[in-house]
């Protein structure tokens, strides 16, 4: 069993509520993804706009961060009412560290592994997250290719913690390839172009929830 949390980076900005409120009946949560434009390549949304969607929304914000200054800007997303916020660990000079400060501030820590870091790199910080995001693309952009040989961290994350870490799957989640996320033992599958991108947003969430409850 698995939820779904769109991400909104590919929903239309030009009318973001109904946007949001279109798929919002097939989603727990939504996935707020923070880009930098020097963690990587590409440049997304902050604060402001989580404001916004509170205003709009009352599912959960889960902040996926992928910023070089984590430490020093965390806190921003915390004010915002981010339920979780996902770091990835190379850009925190305490990992641990930061995980406990989070969940000091109410905030579920996470971890988001990339394609190239196998579960034995971080499995040292583990026992601080609340959840981690397995990542089936390389970070920066919505609408890649699913990388199937990251399936297999789902299951060894979900065997070394079992319900004490939430695991999300995130990069080319469609109703193509979330049964194997589904299968793998996922517990939250994050879509962005998939969703938005399509020509009717509600039937593809409906589906990828149906997908997630094994219908
Ligand atoms: C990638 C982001 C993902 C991405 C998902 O850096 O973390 O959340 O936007 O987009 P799709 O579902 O289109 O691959
Ligand atoms: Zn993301």
């Amino acid at each position: 069993m698995a939820d779904l949390a769109p991400s909104i980076i590919s929903a239309d900005y030009t009318c973001l509520a109904d946007s949001l409120r279109a798929v919002e009946p097939y989603s727990a949560a939504w996935h707020v993804d923070v880009m930098d434009g020097h963690y990587v390549p590409n440049l997304t949304i902050g604060p402001v706009v989580m404001d916004a969607i509170a205003k709009i929304s009352s599912l959960p914000q889960d902040v996926h961060v992928m910023i070089g200054n984590v430490d020093d800007t965390w806190e921003w997303y915390a004010k915002a009412g981010a339920r979780r916020i996902a770091f990835h660990a190379d850009v925190a000079a305490d990992p641990v560290g930061l995980a406990k400060a989070m969940s000091a501030a109410g905030v579920g820590p996470g971890l988001a592994v990339n394609p190239d870091v196998a579960v034995a790199d971080v499995e040292g910080f583990l026992e601080a997250m609340d959840h981690a995001i397995v990542m089936s693309v390389f970070p920066g952009f919505s609408g890649q290719r699913f990388i199937p040989e990251v399936v297999s961290k789902i299951t060894q994350l979900k065997d070394l913690r079992g319900d004490a870490l939430t695991v999300y799957v995130d990069g080319g989640v469609s109703p193509a390839t979330a049964r194997l996320c589904v299968d793998a033992g996922a517990d939250v599958l994050i879509s962005a172009s998939a969703i938005f991108g399509a020509s009717d947003p509600p039937a593809v969430a409906a589906e990828l929830q149906r997908i997630g409850r094994g219908i």
